[in-house]
């Protein structure tokens, strides 16, 4: 008798298997019960009638609570009436435990509730088809790096190094000395690519964000790729290549999740080149025109990034901000000092950023002075500056983070169904 997965049961029609799952739920109308079993893979109704499985088996049956695990054995039938399109006809079914009262019902329940039974939550179908988008995005962010010839090299979680500024580190013991959890892996991607060429590393980073916002998570996926002798346009480029890959692949490989998340996918068939790209200063003057009361010099805040998204139906690349609110590393535009060679994508549908990225100082002093106007530890940064001493080259890259472009691509309203256990403001269970 083979034991199948619930997905691959169209191979199966006319024969007699096993699956192997948990009750999502369960009906009966006297002689005969109707369950409905999950398996990870997908749903699959099962019938259960006492003249086929006898007596003591639909009693049995009929003891399953939501969640009890179970085994069941029966006869493959396509059903069109059936939810997913197969019915199971079954002849054995055994419970391997039955469920206490699960916690999660189909009724309406608080996020409060829901997140601190995030460990059960995860059952549900819309989480599950959340985190198959996670899994298809993460798997095209490989498939589009590995295919362009790019080197996973992953950088360490542990660093002496602050990359994206002294205020959001969590510092933790590293024996005798203080450690921080990265919040980037770029500087670490700035050696390697010197090392391979085109790199990428794709890790957990971590940000002690003293902010409770839709797109804000402390724990959080960055895909990060690094080239050596690439400028400004050149990861404009790539990012806009790889934000279509990464679409299109979801498109195309999870139109049964989107649906179940009823996602609008016309607005992300949108998603085509060329994205519309930028300056700052006419990001801010769009701004202005809107209504919205943000100067010159100022950083984006929730609500810009939101109007300016919400003006485009594709991603749009804003380039050139003020050097003054941008991290240390940035290179400067010749052309006009005072603005950094950086770029943010912002996604549409009010989204904002997910994108962060530009060319990167690759000349000595000019690093140095920079470090030195940040007040950052020369000491810690001594490895970072060797870089610009021993074959420096321009150079550029870009960071994503995978949570934010989960949110957009599933059209949820906060990232924190985005990834299996988030960690948030002052949250840290389960
Ligand atoms: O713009 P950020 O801070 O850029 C960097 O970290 C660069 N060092 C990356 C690089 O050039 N290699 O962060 C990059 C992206 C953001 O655009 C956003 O998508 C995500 O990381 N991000 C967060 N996502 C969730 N929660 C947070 N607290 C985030 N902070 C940044
Ligand atoms: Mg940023």
């Amino acid at each position: 008798m083979p034991v199948v997965y619930i997905e691959n049961v169209a191979r199966y029609v006319g024969q007699e298997v096993t699956i192997r799952g948990w009750l999502r739920n369960h009906r009966s109308s006297g002689k005969i019960q109707f369950l409905v079993v999950r398996d990870g893979t997908g749903d699959l109704q099962a019938v259960v009638s006492k003249g086929t499985v006898g007596e003591e088996q639909f009693a049995q049956s009929a003891r399953l609570t939501q969640e009890s695990s179970l085994v069941m054995t029966g006869m493959l039938r396509a059903d069109a009436r059936a939810q997913g399109g197969y019915e199971l006809e079954v002849t054995r079914i055994e419970p391997v435990q039955i469920a206490e009262p699960f916690p999660i019902q189909p009724k309406e329940h608080g996020v409060g509730f829901l997140m601190d039974h995030r460990h059960l939550w995860l059952r549900s179908s819309r989480q599950h088809a959340i985190l198959r988008i996670r899994h298809e995005i993460i798997r095209a962010c490989r498939n589009f790096f590995d295919a362009q010839g790019f080197v996973l090299v992953d950088a360490p979680i542990f660093t002496p190094n602050a990359c994206e500024g002294t205020t959001t580190l969590f510092q933790t013991d590293y024996f005798d000395e203080k450690a921080y959890l990265t919040q980037s892996g770029q500087l670490y991607s700035e050696a390697t690519a010197a090392a391979f060429g085109k790199v990428y590393c794709f890790g957990p980073t971590f940000r002690a964000e003293k902010s409770k916002t839709r797109r804000h998570l402390m724990e959080f996926w960055m895909v990060e790729p690094e080239v050596a002798f690439a400028e400004l346009p050149d990861v404009m480029d790539l990012a806009e290549a790889f934000l279509r890959f990464i679409v299109g692949r979801v498109l195309e490989a999870r139109r049964a999740e989107l649906a179940a998340l009823e996602r609008d996918t016309a607005r992300l068939e949108r998603v085509v080149a060329p994205f519309p790209r930028i300056t700052y200063d006419e990001a801010v003057s769009l701004l202005q025109k809107r209504g919205n009361p943000i100067q010159p010099g100022d950083d984006f805040g929730g609500d810009e990034e939101t109007m300016l998204s919400n003006e485009f139906d594709r991603p749009v690349i804003v380039h050139r901000y003020p050097r003054a609110i941008k991290a240390f590393y940035m290179q400067n535009d010749p052309a006009r000092p005072d603005l950094a060679l950086c770029m943010d994508v912002l996604a549409p549908e009010g989204y904002g950023e997910i994108i962060g990225g530009g060319q990167r100082i690759h000349e000595y002093d000019k690093l140095m002075a920079r470090i030195q106007e940040h007040k950052l530890p020369e000491e810690a940064f001594r490895w970072y500056l060797d870089l610009r001493r021993y074959g420096s080259v321009p150079h550029a890259g870009f960071g994503m983070g995978i949570e934010r472009v989960v949110a957009w691509i599933c059209g949820l309203d906060h990232v924190r169904e985005t990834i299996p256990f988030p960690r948030m403001l002052y949250k840290l269970y389960p």
